[in-house]
């Protein structure tokens, strides 16, 4: 009898270790079948009951009953176990019919989309990209630019010393000798980059963006300047954009001229809403980029031959991102505050 007892116990252990293999509630119904069922373990057992002396059958009988119930406590155990685990499954599951949420993409800065944009609408009319380094020597910032030591135009650079010859460049022109000095006319060339300068207020940060144009070659005269940067203002702002060549001085170009457009707020108006027009503080212009023809001295240092001419232009990335975007604040270009970032992409 203790030995039927003993086999109804080791049941409850079967059990236990067949439930924790269950993975389903098909291989759940299963298990119960072959152990609690009509013909399973459990009646098999008991079928040797009516063969025992009549003295055993109640305990036999009364083990019997426990580890029935304890067996159906624990199906009832894993049962939940499975059941709550397919629910977080179907709530958490990958539903291919569910629309896509696409990922959040992040988007250029707006200095370097304004770049890309300008250098895009020079490559298409033939300048080659180039780039010089930031850390420059004094020669091809000042020198080479027919800017001698002690030249007055110095002083109005700004400019950050490393050392006595060597600086952070005050603007993209170093890149200009750097060209010519390695290689020959015809010669075209659109050069975007950092440039710095020791000044930091409302209007003026420490380092800026420029983008500088070279292009020499037979036969180029103020014509093509005004042609090309002409072009180049309308691919930006719009080809109702007006411009004008106003004169003034470089040190590196002969003649030179400031470039103004018409006020894209005030449409040239100079006022709006009865009011003088605060981007272009009532005269209908905004100054975009400053050129001229290349000056002979430029040509000198590096070598040129005198048979050929060109144009050069310089003009402030943030400038005309500022007056693109309608962006009133120079400082926002720094901040990185990812609310105005975020209105680029
Ligand atoms: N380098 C000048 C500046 O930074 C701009 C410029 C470039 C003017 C080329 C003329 C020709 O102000």
């Amino acid at each position: 009898m203790m030995n039927l007892v003993s086999v109804l116990e080791n049941l409850v252990g079967e059990l236990e270790e067949g439930l924790g293999k269950a993975e389903d509630a098909q291989a759940l119904e299963s298990l119960r079948v072959d152990i609690l069922g009509r013909k399973g373990r459990l009646a098999q057992i008991m079928s040797r009951l009516p063969s025992l002396p009549p003295d055993e059958r109640p305990a036999v009988g009364l083990a019997a009953n426990s580890v029935k119930e304890r067996c159906n406590a624990l199906f009832e155990e894993r049962r939940k176990i499975l059941a709550a685990a397919r629910e977080t499954a179907t709530l958490t599951g990958f539903d291919p019919t569910l629309p896509g949420l696409a990922p959040r993409r992040g988007s250029l800065h707006p200095v370097t989309l304004i770049t890309e944009e300008i250098c895009g609408i020079f490559s298409v009319m033939g300048f080659d990209v180039a780039a010089g380094p930031e850390v420059e020597n004094d020669y091809y910032n000042f020198e080479a630019l027919n800017m001698p030591p002690e030249h007055p135009a110095r002083d109005m650079q700004d400019t950050l010393y490393i050392t006595d010859k060597v600086l952070l460049r005050t603007h993209t022109s170093p890149v200009q000798a750097r060209a010519m000095t390695t290689r020959r006319p015809p010669l075209s060339i659109i050069v975007p980059g950092k440039v710095y300068r020791r000044d930091s207020d409302l209007t003026h940060t420490p380092m800026f963006h420029q983008v500088e144009g070279l292009m020499v070659d037979k036969g180029i005269s103020m014509a093509h300047l005004r042609g090309v940067l002409t072009s180049f203002v309308r691919s930006v702002f719009g080809v109702r954009t007006r411009v004008r060549f106003r004169p003034s001085f470089f040190p590196f170009t002969e003649p030179s001229a400031e470039v103004d457009i018409s006020c894209r707020l005030c449409e040239g108006k100079g006022e709006r809403r009865g009011e003088a027009c605060r981007v272009c503080k009532g005269t209908g212009w905004v100054e975009i980029l400053g050129c001229g023809m290349v000056d002979p001295a430029v040509f000198a240092a590096v070598d040129y031959p005198e048979n050929v001419s060109g144009f050069a232009f310089g003009l402030g990335v943030e400038r005309v991102a500022m007056l693109k975007y309608g962006i009133g604040d120079l400082r926002m270009f720094f901040e990185n505050d990812l609310r105005f970032l975020r209105q680029f992409a």
